[in-house]
């Protein structure tokens, strides 16, 4: 009989693959009507077929519900080379990040990033901090309108129309790069209203708009000035807005002085990251892409190749990434017994991953949550 649910299944390199694994026994000791579909991805088909995202991966996400998603390796362009098949090499293909092509191919323009920190985690920069980062998922810097060498033609344009170009202009193609920042404002609005409604939706007091706008005016001016417009509609959420490079110092010295955050992909980056290792760092920070028909749930963390193949790396965070696929599901309240469970192994301080000071393995992390679920009853059904 067919299952209510089809996720796409992508472990991908590295630790993703071991913390894939221990988020299924979580998943699995829950009573989701669903079926699990493997998806191949990563640096082992870059080499191989010269194609880390394939496209018999990108028509199984056409065709599921939801996807979660472990980790990739990401080399510079030409270590990729490289590292391609000998039949392969010489054809002119370019590595891109599976990853970013999956989040702008399915419009999946909201990378949700929740940092809350666990009490009980001796990893806590401060007890109880609670942010939500939304991160714009699909233009600014990570376009990928990028230039190395720089073509004349593009060149001579940027020396008619950019005075500040000034300088570089007498350099050689191959001295030097260029990488667009694009930021439409339909893309800065529908992010800005996602954290919006998240935040009217979930009882959250503030958004802080996170934007470099007094010296990349246009772009960040662009950005900030639709969202305020957005903003404007919220009346009943505190808004207020900071450069990129302040906030960092803030939120580490007033962390409770923000709520919710958003920000174009960049800063967004940087920013969840910063927040993820307020509460634990990298084996806690879980992340969601999320468009408006398909969503893909992931750790925040990449494939940490120094620990691959060593049931090291902690899966709580992609163990919580499962907890967002459940809520974005509709089953708000698997996804709560999923929460309370990490919260009770992290409580208790008897499992610990290395990076919490303890000894346990990737999969003795697995267990003990899958092992602490609550009853369904404690959670009304
Ligand atoms: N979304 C993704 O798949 C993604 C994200 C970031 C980096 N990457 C790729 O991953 C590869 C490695 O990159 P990196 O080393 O800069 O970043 P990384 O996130 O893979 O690891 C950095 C360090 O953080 C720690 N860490 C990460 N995840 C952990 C976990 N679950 N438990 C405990 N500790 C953990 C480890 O000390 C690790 O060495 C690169 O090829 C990079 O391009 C992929």
């Amino acid at each position: 009989m067919s299952k209510k649910y089809r996720i796409a299944w992508l472990p991908g390199d590295g630790i993703g693959v071991e913390v894939m694994e221990a988020a299924r026994v979580v998943l699995d000791a829950l009573d989701l009507d669903a079926e699990y579909i493997h998806g191949d991805i990563g640096w082992e088909y870059w080499c191989s077929e010269g194609d880390s995202f394939p496209p018999r991966t990108i028509e199984l996400l056409k065709n599921v519900h939801a996807a979660m998603f472990g980790a990739i390796t990401s080399k510079p362009a030409r270590a990729a080379e490289a590292e391609l098949a000998p039949e392969l090499k010489g054809r002119g293909l370019v590595y891109r990040s599976p990853i970013v092509r999956m989040r702008q191919l399915f419009d999946l323009y909201v990378c949700l990033r929740p940092c809350k920190a666990y009490a009980g985690n001796p990893l806590n920069h401060r007890q109880a901090i609670d942010l939500v980062v939304f991160r714009e998922n699909t233009e600014d810097l990570y376009a990928g309108v990028e230039f190395s060498p720089v073509p004349r033609e593009l060149a001579d344009v940027l020396g008619r129309l950019a005075g500040p170009f000034a300088p570089f202009a007498p350099l050689g193609p191959d001295e030097y790069a260029v990488s667009c920042k694009i930021n439409t404002k339909s893309g800065s609005r529908r992010i800005a209203r996602a954290a919006y409604e998240f935040a009217r939706t979930h009882g959250r007091k503030k958004v802080t708009i996170v934007h470099k706008a007094n010296v990349v005016r246009a772009t960040d001016g662009l950005f900030l000035e639709e969202a305020r417009k957005v903003a404007a509609d919220y009346p009943d959420i505190q808004t207020d807005d900071a450069n990129i490079d302040a906030i960092g110092m803030w939120l580490l010295k007033n962390p409770f002085n923000y709520d919710v955050l958003v920000a174009p992909n960049l800063y967004g980056d940087i920013v969840s990251d910063l927040c993820a290792q307020m509460v634990g760092g990298l084996g806690f920070g879980c992340s969601g892409n999320i468009g408006e028909k398909l969503a893909v749930f992931e750790p925040t963390h990449g494939s940490a190749p120094k620990h691959a193949g060593k049931q090291k790396a902690n899966p709580i965070a992609t163990i919580l990434a499962a907890k967002m696929m459940l809520d974005w599901l509709g089953h708000a309240d698997m996804a709560r017994r999923i929460e309370a469970a990490v919260a009770e192994v992290v409580r208790e301080g008897k499992v610990r991953t290395y990076d919490m000071g303890g000894a346990a393995t990737t999969m003795e992390m697995g267990r003990a949550v899958a092992d602490a679920l609550a009853p369904v009853a404690a959670f009304g059904g």
